[in-house]
């Protein structure tokens, strides 16, 4: 999808997303431990949509850590602040193919969800690595792992998707990621990737 159509395409499904999946709340959780955020940390939760992970996100960090919900689409960040997430987060709208940061500003770059959402996921990848400081952790993450996401949408699991672990773990490598583990199990998929 090219960033216009995806502003379209997640406009119009900002109002319910989140009743959508009612059940990712422990994944998001999980996988927020697993990342490893200490409080005081700088995070960046890159396409936060409607700021699903944020809370969990400031409980890591706690009220020392800086913490930035960032996403194309308006409706998606009107949606966070109509939960309040705007006051856990400062909420940014931007595309992550072109930060509005300096380098080396976070210690915890979180993405959930956009990935396979990218038209360009290597140009994605290395402008999340510019603005990650040396020693920085990233997890991409989706709440779902990528054969029941097939099923979900009735199609085939292919080895051109994006987040299949040999494609994911050579873009990650081209971008300046060190990929440090792949989980993909039915109830999610989460990579980890550390920025040397
Ligand atoms: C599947 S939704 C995930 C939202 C949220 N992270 C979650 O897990 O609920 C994908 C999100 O990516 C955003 N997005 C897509 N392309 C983007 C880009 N180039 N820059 C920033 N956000 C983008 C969309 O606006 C949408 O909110």
């Amino acid at each position: 999808m090219t960033a216009g159509e995806s502003r379209t395409f997640f406009g119009a499904r900002a109002a319910g997303w989140e009743e959508k999946f009612p059940d990712d709340g422990p994944r998001f959780e999980r996988a927020v431990a697993e990342l490893d955020v200490q409080p005081g940390d700088a995070v960046l939760d890159a396409a936060c949509g409607t700021g699903r992970a944020l809370p969990v996100l400031r409980d890591a960090t706690g009220p020392a850590g800086a913490l930035v919900g960032l996403d194309l689409t308006p409706e998606m960040l009107g949606e966070a602040r109509r939960r309040g997430r705007d006051r856990l987060a400062g909420l940014v709208q931007a595309d992550v193919t072109a930060l509005p940061f300096p380098p080396a500003t976070f210690d915890v770059v979180f993405a959930s969800g956009l990935v396979s959402h990218l038209p360009d996921p290597a140009a994605g990848l290395q402008e999340l690595a510019r603005v990650a400081r040396a020693g920085a952790r990233l997890g991409l993450f989706h709440p779902v792992g990528r054969a029941a996401l097939a099923r979900r949408h009735g199609r085939e699991l292919s080895p051109d998707d994006v987040r299949a672990e040999p494609r994911i773990r050579a873009l990650l490598a081209a971008a300046g990621w060190t990929c440090t583990g792949v989980d993909d199990a039915e109830d999610r998929w989460l990579v980890r990737a550390v920025r040397p």
